[in-house]
């Protein structure tokens, strides 16, 4: 019995070790300032500090690496989500988005945070200080929802 426990101590020790050399890369590409979303359409104070507490690590190039990141296998998942996260929505790359994209992403973020899908759960289990009240889903929203229309009416069609 004892000799099967230290076999799969050893066992679980070693595929730990081993799994620390397989390290997908944490990159945060270089910020080119006239890119950013803060750059390119006006944010309101209150929104920006929510994005800022709640969404940047995910959604944009100015992520900050936890210790865990460096990991595996949290590493792993952490890395996942910010990938996928600037693939739907990068703040650092906002000049890439048409009018159009835009308008949508801002519907988007209203619609997410109202609904409690974002920050993802995983997330604000660590960062508890990033989950969202009923004042920065508002703060998001009125933001969001006014910017759109703004776009919508420049759009003149
Ligand atoms: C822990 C990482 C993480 C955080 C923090 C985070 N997101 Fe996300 N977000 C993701 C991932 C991953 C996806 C992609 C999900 C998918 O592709 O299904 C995503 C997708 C989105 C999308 C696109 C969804 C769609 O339907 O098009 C929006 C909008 C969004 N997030 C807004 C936010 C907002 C707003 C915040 C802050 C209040 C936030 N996210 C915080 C990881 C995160």
């Amino acid at each position: 019995m004892l000799k099967i426990l230290k076999f799969t101590v050893a066992a679980v020790a070693i595929l730990f070790v081993g799994v620390q050399f397989i390290r997908p890369a944490r990159i945060n590409q270089p910020i080119a300032e006239g890119q950013s979303i803060e750059a390119r359409i006006p944010v309101t104070p209150e929104a920006e500090a929510v994005l800022n507490r709640s969404c940047r690590d995910c959604h944009s190039n100015r992520t900050e690496w936890p210790w865990y990141s460096h990991v595996a296998p949290m590493s792993w998942l952490v890395i996942d989500h910010v990938n996928h996260g600037r693939r739907r929505l990068n703040f650092s790359d906002w000049s890439r988005y048409d009018r159009r994209e835009s308008q949508q992403l801002l519907k988007a973020i209203c619609r997410t945070a109202k609904r409690g899908e974002m920050p993802l759960d995983s997330y604000t289990l660590i960062h508890r200080q990033a989950k969202l009240s009923t004042e920065d889903v508002q703060a998001l929203c009125d933001w969001a929802q006014s910017e759109g229309q703004r776009l919508a009416s420049a759009q003149g069609k």
